[in-house]
């Protein structure tokens, strides 16, 4: 706004707010605020599912799911022009919840997978990650040490496909858990001696449970990397608009404060892009 219509603009005001009559009851300024207000407040709410023991991507605190992919999801929805309301539905749930329709997104540190592509829709990548093999009171060196060793996985996770493409598909070795964190305690209390994960999850928790004796490994030549992506029902209206917000947040800064936040160093934005592009 120029100065001059500033000024202009303050003196209509000033004059109001002497002669309150003369501008119908002085309302006219408080009445434009507020149709404002009301505007940029009354945005669409989408439903979110997840699997909130999954830190630190998502994980409950104090009756909240917080975490990584928590504040990215608010940040593009927001630049998105929209709301999200986030239920932890449980990973079965979410995918049922994708499937009818009932649940507009989710978000859960979900892989993008051939086979998943086929069901759903996915924004591009948001992380890159990669399998870790977690395990206690047993030597493990390399994927290929998995072998004999009872497993625990998140059931229908990339974890499973990862532990099966090594012992095989139906091998009464693997055990799996609703849960990332049933799995996890499987681990804890050896009913299992590896757990399959993903990397930054199986560090997270073994950051947070330093006297467990948990040990932890990768194995580049068996499991690829992979990239998580924001998922929406097959033919999804939001999924371009939150493609399009994401990259705003890759671009702006944004992505990049929310991952300092919860990694403590700055993101490979670039090799995110270049992911996209594939
Ligand atoms: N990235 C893996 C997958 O998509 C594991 C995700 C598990 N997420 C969760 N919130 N428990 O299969």
């Amino acid at each position: 706004m120029k100065t001059s219509m500033k000024k202009t603009l303050l003196t209509i005001v000033a004059g109001c707010a002497l002669v309150l009559s003369a501008c119908g009851g002085g309302g006219a300024d408080k009445d434009t605020a507020d149709k404002e207000g009301a505007k940029t407040e009354a945005k669409k709410v989408l439903n979110v599912g997840t699997e909130a023991t999954f830190a630190p991507f998502e994980f409950m605190d104090k009756g909240e799911v917080t975490g990584f992919d928590v504040d990215l999801l608010k940040a593009v929805a927001n630049e998105a022009g929209y709301d999200v309301k986030i239920e932890n539905t449980g990973w079965d749930a979410m995918f049922a919840g994708l499937q009818s329709k009932q649940l507009d997104i989710g978000m859960a540190g979900i892989t993008i997978t051939p086979e998943r592509v086929d069901s759903y829709d996915f924004s591009n990548p948001y992380f890159e990650s990669k399998t870790m093999i977690a395990f206690k009171d047993v030597k493990i060196e390399n994927a290929e040490d998995l072998k004999g060793k009872k497993i625990g996985v998140q059931n229908g996770t990339t974890g499973q496909f990862a532990a099966e493409k090594i012992v095989g598909q139906n091998s009464s070795d693997i055990s799996k858990y609703e849960t990332a964190a049933l799995m996890f305690q499987a681990l804890q209390s050896d009913n299992v001696q590896a757990a399959v994960t993903d990397i930054a999850v199986a560090l997270e928790y073994q950051k947070n449970n330093p006297d467990t004796g948990i040990e932890t490994v990768t194995d580049d030549k068996q499991f690829e990397p992979e990239y998580y992506g924001i998922v929406f029902p097959k033919g999804s209206e939001y999924v371009e608009e939150f493609d399009k917000a994401l990259n705003t947040v890759l671009d702006n800064g944004k992505y990049a404060e929310i991952y300092k936040k919860w990694f403590d160093e700055e993101p490979d934005v670039e090799a995110l892009k270049k992911a996209a592009e594939k």
